[in-house]
């Protein structure tokens, strides 16, 4: 089993690079975003709930989003691997998810931390409000929800980098060619299926 965290800030590309990368590798995608706007659009207690955060662009308490993680890797036994996209953005999501995957006899290999220049970040995330449709797209919300990336999320970079497991990648150029840092460090690992 091989298991990536895909970091990075608001608009970094995460959600945008996993996609490619499930395909390359054959792994199972989980973003904390789409689960949770999920529960929202089906207007589940979690659904209401997680909304008055993330319509804030604060994060949702770390016990709602382990435990939505911990279920959703239970669901996948047979998976060759993981990509968590948005997942940890705490010290504390960290050390929970090291516990799930000890448990499942694996662990968290590799960290690719996607590097932005914040302009680009919020240009990205304005055009993407255009046509989004996400609450959290709007300059307010982003502005918010990048001051708590710094805040609550980068020390988990810091986690990562103490166990050895952290990459930076450039993530301002174009998407192919991001991808092809990233494959290049996933290759030390996992041989693509495609
Ligand atoms: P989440 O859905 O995780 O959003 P995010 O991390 O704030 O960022 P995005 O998903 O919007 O950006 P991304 O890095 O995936 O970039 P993307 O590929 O989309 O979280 C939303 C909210 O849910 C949080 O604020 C919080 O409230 C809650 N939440 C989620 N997880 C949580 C957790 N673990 N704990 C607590 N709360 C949690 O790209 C963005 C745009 O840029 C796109 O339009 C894309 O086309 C474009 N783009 C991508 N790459 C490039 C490129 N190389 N060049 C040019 N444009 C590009």
């Amino acid at each position: 089993m091989f298991n990536l965290v895909l970091f990075g800030p608001p608009g970094s590309g995460k959600g945008t690079q996993s996609e490619n990368i499930v395909k390359t590798y054959d792994l199972r995608h989980i973003s904390t975003g789409d689960l949770l706007r999920d529960e929202v659009s089906r207007n589940t207690a979690l659904g209401v709930e997680a909304k008055k955060y993330m319509n804030q662009g604060m994060l949702v308490p770390d016990e709602v989003v382990i435990g939505m993680i911990s279920s959703k890797i239970d669901g996948s036994a047979d998976a060759r691997g993981f990509v968590f996209d948005g997942f940890p953005r705490t010290r504390t999501q960290a050390e929970a998810l090291d516990k799930l995957l000890e448990f499942k006899n694996t662990e968290i290999h590799l960290v690719l931390s996607l590097e932005v220049p914040e302009n680009d970040l919020i240009a990205r995330l304005v055009n993407r409000g255009v046509t989004s449709g996400r609450s959290d797209d709007t300059e307010e919300v982003i502005t918010a929800r990048i001051k708590e990336y710094h805040l609550k999320t980068e020390p988990v970079a810091r986690y990562y980098n103490e166990h050895g497991k952290l990459e930076r990648i450039a993530g301002h150029l174009p998407v192919a060619e991001t991808f092809k840092t990233l494959a290049k460090n996933i290759n030390k690992y996992l041989l693509p299926v495609t």
